[in-house]
């Protein structure tokens, strides 16, 4: 297997609960609908990143039993090479629990066997010292992704989602390190205040060792910054239906797009377009726009520096 962008991550049975509103502590509430579909924060960038790019593989843990043939059958449907998805004996898959409610979500996560590996195999390593551009996340043991650090040759992409602490040598690595504002105030150690102030938390994560940063704002789009440069990228206002995943649209398109050669600037214009079409439906790889879909809307997103 060769392919230009590998995401080393988490893979999850979603367990989606549609809801008219978010129930209080001690509620008892109906759900409008439910349904069972792939997740995981690795899996879903895995996904989008191969609606927009033909060589994306994944690597990462399933249990024994249906979740997790279920979760191998559903990457190799969407055409995400899983040669690296292991199953490992006695091991639930990983399973997140989620709430839907007026377009926001609450999601909680039994991780299952993104849980049960602590390092990469030789042909894994192998895979990732091959790919243009790697991306991991915080769903997995941070072993595993210093573990595809110190493997991969090329870009490396950290998504630091769920937030949590980042060893400072994996911070040098981030190119671009990918926050939400939530995340980047947990590694900046303060709030984080609307987009001029994420900027500066931004450019400060810099100063730490990131060699690019990208902070997503939700419908407001995203900030960037490098060493030296810096803009900010918002998309047109859409209806939002469920952001599930929307991040790791984002996330997955901006690997594909920095793995075709494109630049920072404009490889976030696309994963902000990706990002905000996702919010259009219901679900996470059923909303994934492919190539064709982000190349049409990707002019109605406004830059600036
Ligand atoms: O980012 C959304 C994802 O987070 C869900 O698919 C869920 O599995 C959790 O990992």
């Amino acid at each position: 297997m060769q392919a230009a962008v590998v995401v080393v991550g988490s893979v999850n049975v979603d367990v989606v609960a549609e809801l008219d509103r978010f129930p209080r502590p001690g509620e008892t509430l109906r759900a409008a609908g439910v349904r069972r579909n792939v997740g995981g924060k690795g899996a879903n960038q895995a996904v989008a990143a191969r609606r927009v790019h033909e060589a994306v593989a994944f690597i990462g843990r399933v249990g024994e039993g249906p979740d997790g043939s279920d979760a191998r059958a559903a990457l190799d449907r969407e055409g995400v090479d899983v040669t690296g998805l292991r199953t490992v004996a006695d091991a639930r898959t990983g399973t997140a629990f989620i709430q839907v409610a007026d377009g926001e979500n609450t999601i909680v996560l039994d991780p299952g066997a993104n849980e049960a590996w602590d390092d990469l195999d030789d042909t894994e390593r192998s895979v990732v010292s091959e790919a243009a551009v790697v991306v991991c996340q915080m769903e997995v043991p941070t072993a595993v992704t210093a573990a595809a650090a110190d493997a991969c040759t090329g870009r490396l992409i950290v998504n630091a989602a769920p937030a949590g602490a980042l060893d400072a040598t994996l911070v040098a690595r981030c190119d671009p390190l990918v926050v939400n504002e939530h995340e980047l105030a947990v590694l900046a150690g303060r709030s984080v205040d609307g987009i001029g102030d994420a900027r500066a938390a931004a450019a400060a994560m810099t100063r730490r060792g990131a060699r690019s940063v990208v902070v997503t704002l939700g419908a407001r789009g995203a900030v960037w910054v490098t060493g030296d440069d810096t803009g900010e990228v918002s998309p047109p206002r859409v209806d939002v239906v469920d952001s599930t995943g929307a991040g790791d649209a984002l996330v997955g398109v901006l690997a594909a797009r920095l793995a075709v050669g494109e630049d920072l600037r404009d490889a976030v214009r696309w994963a902000v377009t990706a990002g905000s079409l996702a919010v259009r439906t219901t679900g996470t790889h059923a909303a994934y726009p492919d190539l064709a879909t982000v190349a049409d809307h990707v002019a109605d997103i406004v830059s600036k520096s």
